[in-house]
């Protein structure tokens, strides 16, 4: 590509607004169009073949069309999971299994109850209520919890599994378009093994709604595809997307949950190449339970869905909750959980692309003080770089790097520089010299090194599935490598999809070529996340393995969970896209990836005063908080907005930084059970039908309730409180009590968020410049009670750097009650290590009036202090009740 091609492709990544003729359709794609088609079962289990033992059952399946055999393979999993694995009995040649996804997951022992000439019946020994029924002609299996069915496999007879072939072997097949060669705008794909895709439909049965496998600019319940393309699941760098469609984006996590008022269930499927996949709401007559199986049943709600891929195998996985919580834990036990980040990550972000120069980032640094705005953290975009070459600086502009982040570790904050993939061709850098002799590139198919596109003009995309390229990455960031940082320097991983700007749908074509001779066809949506565990590595290395890493990145597949935080991509500052953060990162939430946020503001275009300030109310109460900013936006600190509207959104930052320690309890609580920190209303009420299909309101564990602002112009919103829970406005301490739509004034400097009755949340109530500098700062517990006059919360408290909390037990773990007038504390694991953190003040909502002193005991002591009630509130506040959180207490207000 010459120089204006370049030019042009830079411009388009620059400019204008989605071109969707740039990205393929169902249609355009073959194996999406002929698993589409499909209308029937071609396939059916060999009842003579079955072989169960110990943890699973084996069988033969046979194509009743061609012939072909394929191996089917049941297998328990501990916590309620069955795996089930398809693959071709005697394939040509090995077909490509995921590698580096799955977690070391204990099989269960399964058992059978009962077998005829039709089927059999397979349940876990150890939980026998989770068990499925297999159907021999056509294949069907059908999955039970207890006596109720959840989901099925196979019903709509969708399964497909195109077998390896030599070409020009198989009769009618090479007059089929498309199988081994296809072309989209002005790319070709030469197959190199031909038709090669697997599909397979779930009908999760007794269900209106189903969520999760993101990455979509879309509702958080999934919608219908009848009408539509199917939701598509493939890694691609799409410039200015838009709102609401089934398009694919930057991350693919091939993992759905359903959910009704008894049961959710997941369906996993740990495949890495491209991937469609159909919805269809209806009812259907289908034996909704074991017992009515002959007579029939009602018909019922359910949703029947298609997944379709253009490689791998059928490696699908059963999760049987029986709840939204158990279903998080099984995935976390299959693809592991979000890691507790290091403190600062939880807290506030500033990005744009990009911050000019040392001194620029001296002024910002500087001015959050000056404005008495807190801020934990400093990025820098790709201009900071020699020229597009990672792991250098443009020594123009940054002379002196490490005093300048000596500038902002002097204040507890940190630096996060970009690494994106693409590297540089250029002889000069060593990066691109060592890759290329080392021969670490992913290939054409003629063995040379692959050429595209990318931020520096030609680049080399490195074969990260070759841990050889992982380890020369890893080893790069070591502080004797990457200089002129510092060990408070973290990383953003950008453009791992991989973008290539000159590809076909801007990424990497699919004849390229990895470790083995491997089709990139194959792993394509995996690159990104090969990239995180470098990168992940890499800091573990850093710091001799001292440090909690922190990455960030765009390009996500399931178990990135483990190595990276991610963002939802290039949104823009207008309304719909605030609106869109709310479902984007609760289908990210719900796919494992907890730790995830939206670019504050709008990456493309510039928010006006209103919009940004929204906006920051909103993301104050969303996992990860960064605002960020394209080249040519106008520059949009908060000072830089009118002084009112300045202000509101510094009481935004410094909200969130109240409610920090609430926050890092939540992301310790999640690294455990894999319950995502951010939640939709119906992990927490289950069987409240009313909030399966809220999209704009969300909780954060269990306790707070956030209903942002998403509409311009809005100073009034309709809240659907869930349940039948007493409510406590956060800033006002106002109850409620109510349940359902509720209509609740929200004025421009209103942030609409309850704590929930029954919960005791952690707060600091001193905001300094940032969280290192709040870390031994005192605690307020604000307790909220519920109807029983009860609450519960937990506080975790630990170095919030290092993994001493792992290694050495380092930490703090407490649970809190309040019952009957009495607050006790309590060790939920014995305390690891001492703390600076004091018991400031208690603040007891929705108790009634009290004036009694508050008896406080300790280990050591057994004294009253004073009590204040405000009539007014009706709130109770407990001020220097004199008590380490390092220690058990009891607060009796007898
Ligand atoms: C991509 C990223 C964006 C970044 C830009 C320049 O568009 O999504 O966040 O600022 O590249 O690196």
């Amino acid at each position: 590509m010459n120089f204006w091609s370049l030019l042009i492709c830079l411009c388009l990544h620059l400019v204008g607004s989605v071109d969707r003729s740039r990205f393929k359709t169902c249609h355009q794609s073959s194996f999406c169009r002929r698993s589409r088609a499909q209308t029937e079962s071609h396939y059916e289990l060999e009842s003579d073949s079955i072989h169960v033992s110990g943890h699973s059952l084996e069988a033969l399946l046979i194509n009743t069309d061609t012939s072909v055999k394929y191996k089917l393979e049941l297998t328990g999993l501990v916590d309620n999971t069955f795996r089930i694995k398809i693959n071709e009995a005697y394939p040509l040649k090995p077909r490509f299994e995921v590698p580096l996804v799955l977690q070391q997951v204990d099989t269960a022992p399964v058992e059978e109850v009962n077998r005829d000439d039709k089927s059999v019946h397979i349940a876990l020994s150890q939980a026998k209520q989770n068990s499925v029924i297999i159907n021999f002609k056509p294949l069907r299996l059908d999955f039970y919890v207890g006596e109720n069915l959840v989901v099925t496999v196979n019903s709509r007879g969708l399964m497909r599994f195109e077998h390896l072939r030599e070409k020009g072997t198989e009769e009618g097949s090479d007059s089929e378009p498309d199988l081994w060669q296809e072309s989209f705008g002005g790319h070709t794909d030469n197959k190199a093994n031909g038709p090669t895709a697997v599909a397979m439909d779930f009908t999760f049965a007794g269900m209106e709604h189903v969520y999760g496998i993101p990455q979509h600019a879309d509702t958080f319940s999934l919608k219908d595809t009848t009408n539509s393309d199917p939701y598509r699941l493939y890694n691609l760098d799409v410039f200015e997307f838009e709102l609401w469609n089934p398009m694919a984006l930057y991350a693919s996590i091939p993992f759905m949950m359903g959910h009704n008022r008894q049961s959710t269930v997941g369906v996993f499927v740990l495949n890495s190449a491209e991937g469609w996949i159909d919805i269809k709401k209806g009812e259907t007559g289908i034996f909704g339970s074991l017992s009515n199986m002959v007579s029939g049943s009602q018909p019922q709600k359910q949703v029947e869905t298609h997944w379709m891929f253009e490689s791998g195998i059928l490696d699908m996985f059963i999760l049987l909750g029986p709840g939204p919580k158990e279903v998080s834990r099984q995935y976390g036990l299959l693809t592991g959980t979000t890691p507790l980040p290091p403190e600062f990550a939880i807290a506030y972000h500033q990005c744009r692309w990009n911050y000019n120069d040392q001194d620029d980032v001296n002024m910002v640094n500087s001015k959050f003080d000056e404005h008495d705005i807190p801020m934990d953290v400093m990025w820098l975009d790709i201009e900071h770089t020699d020229g597009k070459k990672y792991f250098t600086w443009d020594s123009r502009k940054f002379p002196d790097s490490v005093n300048m982040i000596e500038n902002l570790s002097s204040k507890g904050r940190k630096l996060v520089t970009i690494v994106d993939p693409h590297i540089k061709k250029d002889n000069g850098y060593h990066v691109h010299t060592d890759l290329t002799a080392k021969g670490l590139y992913t290939k054409n198919p003629d063995g040379g090194d692959y050429e595209g596109w990318c931020w520096p003009g030609a680049s080399y995309y490195p074969d990260f599935l070759n841990k050889e390229a992982r380890d020369y990455f890893a080893e790069q960031y070591k502080l004797e490598n990457y200089k002129g940082t510092t060990l408070d320097v973290f990383t953003w991983n950008d453009m791992n999809e991989p973008s290539v700007f000159n590809g076909p749908e801007v990424t990497m074509p699919k004849d390229k070529r990895h470790l083995g001779d491997l089709e990139h066809r194959e792993l394509h949506n995996m690159y990104g996340f090969l990239y995180t565990i470098a990168t992940h590595q890499g800091h573990l290395v850093r710091s001799e393995n001292q440090l909690r890493p922190f990455v960030l990145t765009r390009s996500a597949f399931a178990g990135s969970q483990r190595y990276a935080a991610i963002w939802t991509g290039d949104n823009a500052a207008d309304w719909g896209h605030l609106e869109s953060t709310v479902p984007m990162c609760l289908s990210f939430s719900v796919a494992g990836m907890s730790f995830v946020g939206a670019d504050v503001g709008g990456f493309f275009g510039n928010p006006d005063g209103e919009l940004m300030v929204r906006w920051y109310q909103a993301a104050a109460f969303q996992p990860f908080f960064r605002s960020h900013a394209h080249l040519d936006s106008r520059r949009r600190e908060p000072w830089l907005f009118s002084p009112g509207e300045m202000s509101l959104i510094r009481t935004a930052i410094r909200t969130r930084y109240s409610f920090l320690p609430f926050w890092y309890t939540q992301f310790y609580e999640a690294e455990k059970t894999g319950v995502p920190v951010m939640r939709p209303l119906w992990y927490e009420f289950p069987g409240d039908e009313g909030s399966f299909d809220r999209e704009g309101i969300h909780m954060i564990g269990d306790a707070l309730l956030v209903a942002p602002i998403l509409k311009k112009s809005a100073t009034e919103l309709s809240v659907y409180f869930p349940g039948n829970e007493l409510w406590y406005d956060v800033f006002t301490n106002q109850k409620y009590d109510v349940s359902g739509e509720i209509s609740i004034q929200a004025p421009y400097d209103k942030m609409v968020v309850y704590q929930r009755g029954g919960t005791i949340v952690p707060r600091k109530h001193r905001i300094r410049r940032s969280s290192a500098l709040m870390h031994d700062d005192p605690i307020t517990l604000h307790i909220a009670v519920n109807r029983e006059g009860k609450a519960r919360g937990s506080l975790y408290i630990d170095d919030g750097r290092t993994f001493d909390y792992k290694t050495g037990g380092k930490s703090i773990y407490v649970e809190f009650k309040f019952e009957d007038e009495v607050l006790t504390a309590k060790m939920l694991q014995p305390a690891g290590t001492e703390t600076k953190v004091w018991l400031e003040k208690v603040i007891i909502l929705g108790n009634g009036p009290n004036n009694n002193p508050a008896r406080v005991i300790t280990k050591n002591e057994d004294v009253y202090v004073d009590t204040l009630y405000d009539t007014s509130a009706n709130i109770l506040t407990i001020r220097k009740p004199g008590v380490n959180l390092g220690e058990e207490f009891t607060i009796s207000l007898k």
